[in-house]
């Protein structure tokens, strides 16, 4: 027999959202998880049918932290440090999260308007030292050279389908060399 206890688990535990085009409806959602417990809420400002082209709703987003007594992150158009601080301003959240802009930026949160060349190079030290697949592998490469490469280039490099040739491509083109770069970060860990 299983035995149903109360434990309680001291994990945080957050919710996201999207908003509905009936902002009633999104704060009554609010209210629901609010009444679960949770810790925080990410709101993306668009509603389930509304395409990642459309803009958010900076209304819905702001109302959702009005009725929160819990943090809300703000989701979605995050592409730049200026976005982030400029939805903070007119929604009052407690801050933002990004997807698309930080796969292609890693370093979009830093302050950063263009990713740069250590993200690419400290992404490929940590995927090959922790394992990853090919597509993965690619995947992210693709989305951090997005605004950087050619169309030419991307043709080229969107071909690509094993990490060796994916390596090589990085080596001819960019002068990635993995051993320089593990010898760089290991100084670097030193010196802190
Ligand atoms: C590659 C990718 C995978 C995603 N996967 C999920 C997911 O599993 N669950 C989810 O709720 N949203 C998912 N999303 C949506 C994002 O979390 C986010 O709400 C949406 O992209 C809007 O934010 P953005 O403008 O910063 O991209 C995904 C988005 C991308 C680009």
């Amino acid at each position: 027999m299983i035995r149903m206890t109360k434990a309680r688990v001291d994990l945080p535990c957050s919710i996201k959202i999207r908003i509905h085009k009936d902002l009633r409806e999104t704060e009554e959602f609010v209210r629901r998880a609010l009444s679960v417990g949770v810790d925080f809420i990410t709101v993306h400002g668009r509603t389930r049918r509304q395409k990642s082209t459309e803009s958010v709703s900076i209304e819905g987003m702001k109302l959702v932290k009005e009725v929160s007594t819990v943090p809300v992150l703000a989701n979605g158009d995050v592409f730049s440090i200026e976005d982030a601080n400029r939805i903070v301003e007119a929604t009052g959240v407690d801050g933002t999260m990004a997807a698309r802009g930080i796969l292609e930026n890693p370093a979009l949160f830093a302050g950063y308007s263009t990713t740069p060349w250590e993200c690419v190079e400290t992404y490929v030290d940590l995927a090959l030292s922790y394992g990853t697949n090919a597509f993965i592998f690619h995947h992210h490469l693709m989305y951090m050279f997005e605004r950087s490469m050619s169309n030419a280039e991307r043709r080229t490099f969107n071909s690509l389908t094993t990490i060796p040739s994916i390596l090589d491509y990085l080596e001819e083109h960019y002068d990635l060399d993995i051993a320089r770069m593990r010898a760089h970060r290991a100084a670097q860990k030193i010196k802190e």
